[in-house]
């Protein structure tokens, strides 16, 4: 529920579960996929990724989606949030007019009432000042410059017009002025970053630049870049952070993209605003830029939120190769799958259009490798793997990114193909890597979250536990810390929790709304939907199996530690450390029993 003060305003509990009850999440998901009767659960095309067979499940009963495909899940409100993209306020006001269920507002707080005030000045400085650099591009005749630089790289209309460019004329307060006659405390244009002060007073922060607004997904302005008119460095000047800008989260052109983003179901990442304008003008409109700074873990997790695949388009030189594999790195951990299309060398997206037709750029993106591999081979083209020596550094290099490789299949063909073109066993590149088996360790229980079909043993677990108050019981006995890894553990605790309290079948649709990690959220909404087949089963006799199940694999785990103990030296502390795995291990199937 963190979502419900990201808006300005606050939606009192009660009404929330009101427009709940009043909905049907048939009817909803309706609206937008057509659906058909399969059983207990209604299934349709996901309106999340592309496929061609439905994957995607409404359980009426919980009043809940998932897609198997995907993942996506979760109740109307969800639906609605991720197909809209909209905040947790936003769509149950939306559900709530369609139900005919008024919402008055709960009374603010005023410290509340004082945040939002302030972010309503923030929002109208910012609209000022984008009004203010576009009025002097477009009609002054300051601005004479800037309209012969825009034609000059045809950005100009239309263009123009989209990203709402602007001209900071060459004057130390024609800003300043322009806020002050507006009515505006400069105080807070100050924390803003677009107007600055010294003993002699206020002045402009940018001053002869081309202006780029950057806003956020909803279209509002929460920042500026400005770019000189030529040579001069730095080229560009941006907005330092303020209460409306992170640029570790924000990404340049999400609000134009979207709409594509959505049909498309990926995104293209550039690193220029002019890339961006580029693919713009050239019609390809599933585009974001970072605003000057790297990939960041909170860019990517936006990402996936809204699409399936994302492409990488930096530029070809060291530089961009190096942004490209970290981001490559960000991109394996989010499980999103990251393709990187290259240009022909000392072109940018820019100078690439200029000179071809789009089709030659669609071209380059339908040959688009994924990033992995063009990780491996542009490590390869950097060493060559001519020596014993080059070989182990590749080897090393490679290493801890391909542990990071989360699908089994992927991982194999990755395996081979890297020892082919090293010209080595996959016996040598498993010892080098301490044992294949092992790199489970590595990556912890969110290994095999990463199989779309999961854990089955831990997933009947679970479905148990949801069901069957006489296995809860059984299982909390045994204690769930033996039973369960990484996401598994964590959901079973909530599962616990919320069955302590509430008896209610729906609580755990409601935990489902309350749950932030993705990975977990998916599960659980993977389970609810799949519930039915754990009706009328003899409860006992399904523990029993996984509880078998969970020991073998332990033994299985076991031998592989101890073969690879083998091949460690005694006197190393990952000797110690396999030991003490190897231990824990045997004491936690001797716990197993119920
Ligand atoms: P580029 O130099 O490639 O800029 O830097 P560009 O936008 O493609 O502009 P043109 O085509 O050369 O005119 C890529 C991005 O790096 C950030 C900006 O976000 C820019 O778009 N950057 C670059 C800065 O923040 N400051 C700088 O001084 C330079
Ligand atoms: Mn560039």
């Amino acid at each position: 529920m963190a979502e419900q003060h990201r808006g300005s305003t606050v939606i009192p509990e009660d009404k929330v579960r009101e427009v709940a009850e009043r909905l049907s999440i048939v009817d909803v998901v309706s609206e937008y996929v057509p659906l058909r009767r399969a059983g207990a659960n209604y299934t349709g095309l996901c309106p999340f990724h592309a496929e061609k067979t439905p994957s995607f499940n409404v359980n009426p009963a919980r009043e809940i989606f998932h897609c198997f495909g995907c993942g996506a899940g979760g109740n109307a409100f969800s639906f609605i949030m991720k197909i809209e993209g909209l905040s947790f306020p936003e769509a149950v006001k939306l559900m709530a007019r369609k139900t005919g269920i008024e919402i008055e507002e709960r009374q603010l707080t005023p410290a509340d009432k004082q945040a939002q005030d302030e972010r309503q000045t923030f929002q109208r400085i910012n609209e000022l000042t984008a009004v203010f650099y576009r009025s002097v591009l477009e009609q002054k005749p300051e601005g004479a410059a800037a309209r012969e630089y825009l034609e000059r790289r045809a950005a100009s209309g239309e263009i123009a017009e989209a990203y709402r460019l602007g001209f900071a004329p060459d004057r130390s307060d024609g800003l300043v002025q322009h806020l002050k006659a507006s009515g505006i405390n400069l105080e807070s244009a100050l924390k803003l970053g677009v107007v600055r002060k010294s003993e002699r007073g206020w002045y402009d922060q940018f001053r002869n630049r081309l202006m780029f607004p950057i806003r956020d997904t909803k279209g509002s302005v929460i920042a500026f870049a400005g770019r000189v008119l030529d040579a001069s460095l730095p080229k560009y000047i941006n907005s330092p952070e303020s209460p409306l800008y992170h640029k570790s989260s924000v990404l340049f052109g999400m609000d134009m993209a979207l709409p594509t983003i959505r049909t498309e179901n990926s995104i293209i990442i550039v690193e220029g605003y002019f890339d961006h304008l580029a693919l713009f003008r050239a019609g390809i409109r599933n585009v974001v830029a970072t605003c000057g700074t790297a990939l960041t873990a909170t860019h990517t997790s936006l990402l996936k939120r809204h699409a399936a695949k994302v492409y990488l388009l930096f530029d070809s030189d060291a530089a961009g190769r190096k942004a490209t594999i970290r981001s490559m790195e960000l991109f394996m951990e989010q499980r999103l799958p990251a393709y990187v299309i290259s240009l022909p060398a000392g072109d940018d997206p820019d100078s690439f259009l200029a000179n071809n037709p789009v089709g030659a750029f669609r071209t380059c993106q339908d040959k688009a490798r994924p990033a992995f591999d063009f990780f491996v081979r542009s490590l390869l083209a950097q060493t060559p793997p001519d020596s014993v020596d080059s070989k182990v550094r590749i080897i090393d290099e490679l290493l801890p990114r391909f542990k990071k490789i989360a699908d089994p299949v992927e991982r194999d063909l990755y395996e081979k193909e890297i020892c082919r073109l090293l010209g080595i066993t996959t016996h040598a590149f498993r010892k080098r890597m301490g044992g294949m088996e092992l790199t489970s360790r590595d990556t912890g229980g969110d290994q095999k979250q990463a199989d779309q079909k999961g854990d089955s043993t831990q997933e009947t677990l679970l479905s148990l536990i949801c069901s069957y108050p006489e296995a809860r019981a059984e299982v909390i006995k045994s204690d769930i810390n033996n039973l369960f890894e990484g996401d598994y553990l964590e959901l079973a605790r909530l599962v616990l929790d919320t069955r302590a309290n509430s008896d209610d079948d729906q609580a755990l649709s409601h935990l489902l709304e309350r749950i932030e990690a993705p990975g977990v959220r998916t599960l659980l909404s993977r389970m609810l939907v799949s519930e039915a087949c754990m009706a009328d089963v003899d409860w006992r006799n399904v523990l029993e199996d996984c509880i078998r199940s969970i020991e073998k694999k332990a033994l299985r785990s076991i031998r592989n530690l101890t073969a690879q103990l083998r091949t460690v030296d005694p006197d190393s502390t990952e000797h110690t450390s396999l030991l003490h795995e190897i231990n824990d291990l045997r004491t936690r199937k001797s716990k197993l029993y119920v």
